[in-house]
């Protein structure tokens, strides 16, 4: 099922106007969220985190809406813990492939484990590597948009948000071209058993995605052995697998899952962001004629869209010990869902945070989270929208929405599933 948006509707709500929505925040519940809510979260946000910032939910667990209560639990991992296994267990089974891999992967690890992996492909987001596909992100780009002006209009998802950040990552991990479309359905089967609510049919989708992906990573690790002539060296996976290879530092599952998480990592959150920013920037004329005024703007225009619709809206944490989140004391043992699409809209941190403001500095927000774990990939997503959004600004000054945006009713990924643009 698809929500389509009535943008014109869409706009009164996230400028606050008739926004307060009618439900009760003592009972919200995130599994259950209120009619309304997929289609725009911001007033039910807003209105928990005015009377019940740090809401019990029915469940047991905990939703924060304030920016300062977020950051505190980012920045205390010692408290903080990112490991899964509690949670991960009851709902996918222990010992089942998604339960595997999601505790396996990096962003569900804790410190020594976490460390020790995210070391190991730090070399692949160094300003220096990152230079390096700065062209290559040039180039598609550009080819992406003679595409549109050829055909004078596109559904912008599948043509060019999509594509874009599958093709870096790939390049980046060194997956070869004509597979990139199995990773692509593996991707959003793995990360669609992350939401709060899953079918059956997801369930055993997201198994056998997992399974099917480490077969596929295990034959392409097998070929790069065999023929070490075609891999670049700086290609993570090669890198990866020979720190693999030497035993000590990363076992096998640890590789597999490391790079099944950056496949998955690197492309579906990078497509929302750059989907999101061409539909917030069509729906504000105002801020396209600002950006071609200013082009030196295309960096908080990044930070900008980022903050206004986070492509990733929740992330977790569990307590090990007694904790106190303002005036609330959890136990040791608390599930938390840090609610970063409403840390990024707090009036504690940001001035008017309902408006949509190329031009807003400082912006902090957490679309990336913060501390130990904090995106990996955050200045490679930052550097293919500044790259994407200039050229398509420029070169289509007459770019317009030639259908309202849909927006699929998910709770943990804020994603755009179509959207229609004509160039004049
Ligand atoms: C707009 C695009 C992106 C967004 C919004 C995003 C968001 C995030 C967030 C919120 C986290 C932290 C999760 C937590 O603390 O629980 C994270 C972690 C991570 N991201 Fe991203 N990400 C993006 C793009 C990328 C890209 C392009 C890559 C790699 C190619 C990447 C790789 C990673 C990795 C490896 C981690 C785990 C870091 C760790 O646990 O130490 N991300 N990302």
């Amino acid at each position: 099922m698809e929500i389509q948006l009535d943008t014109r509707a869409r706009s009164r709500c996230n400028l606050g106007m008739d926004a307060t929505p009618n439900f009760e925040p003592a009972e919200f519940d995130l599994l259950n969220v209120p009619a309304g809510y997929l289609d725009d979260p911001y007033p039910y946000l807003a209105t928990l985190r005015t009377q019940a910032p740090v809401h019990r939910n029915p469940d047991g667990t905990y939703v924060l809406t304030r920016y300062a209560d977020i950051a505190q639990v980012y920045r205390d991992p010692a408290v903080w813990s990112s490991d899964k296994k509690a949670d991960f267990a009851p709902k996918f089974g222990p010992g089942a492939p998604l339960y595997e891999h999601h505790t396996t992967s990096v962003v569900f690890t804790d410190p020594p484990d976490h460390t020790r992996i995210r070391k190991l492909f730090q070399f692949a987001f160094t300003r220096r590597a990152l230079a390096a596909f700065e062209e290559r992100i040039a180039a598609l780009v550009d080819g992406y948009l003679d595409q549109l002006a050829d055909q004078g209009g596109m559904e912008l998802v599948e043509g060019f948000s999509f594509k874009l950040p599958i093709e870096v990552v790939c390049d980046m991990l060194g997956v070869p071209g004509q597979d990139r479309m199995l990773i692509r359905d593996w991707a959003l089967a793995i990360l669609t058993a992350l939401e709060p609510k899953l079918t059956p049919a997801q369930l055993d989708a997201g198994n056998r995605a997992v399974v099917e992906f480490k077969d596929y990573l295990r034959g392409l690790i097998r070929h790069r052995r065999a023929h070490p002539n075609e891999a670049q060296p700086t290609e993570v996976l090669t890198v990866m697998a020979d720190a693999e290879a030497d035993g000590e530092r990363l076992s096998e599952l640890e590789l597999l899952h490391a790079c099944i998480f950056m496949l998955n990592a690197g492309h579906e959150t990078s497509t929302n962001m750059i989907s999101h920013g061409v539909h917030e920037m069509l729906r504000h004329p105002d801020q396209i004629a600002r950006l071609r005024a200013d082009p030196g703007l295309i960096e908080p225009m990044v930070e900008e869209v980022l903050r206004y619709q986070a492509p990733i809206q929740i992330n977790n944490r569990r307590s090990v010990a007694e904790a106190r989140l303002g005036d609330v004391t959890l136990k040791a043992g608390s599930s938390v869902h840090m609610i970063v699409a409403a840390a990024n809209r707090d009036p504690a941190q940001f001035a008017q945070p309902d408006r949509f403001d190329i031009t807003r500095r400082p912006n902090r927000h957490f679309s990336f989270g913060l501390g130990i774990h904090i995106c990996a990939g955050n200045a490679l997503a930052r550097l293919e929208a500044a790259i994407a959004f200039q050229k398509l600004f420029d070169r289509f000054p007459r770019l317009s929405l030639e259908a309202p945006a849909k927006i699929a009713p998910r709770l943990r990924f804020r994603e755009v599933s179509a959207l229609h643009v004509r160039t004049a």
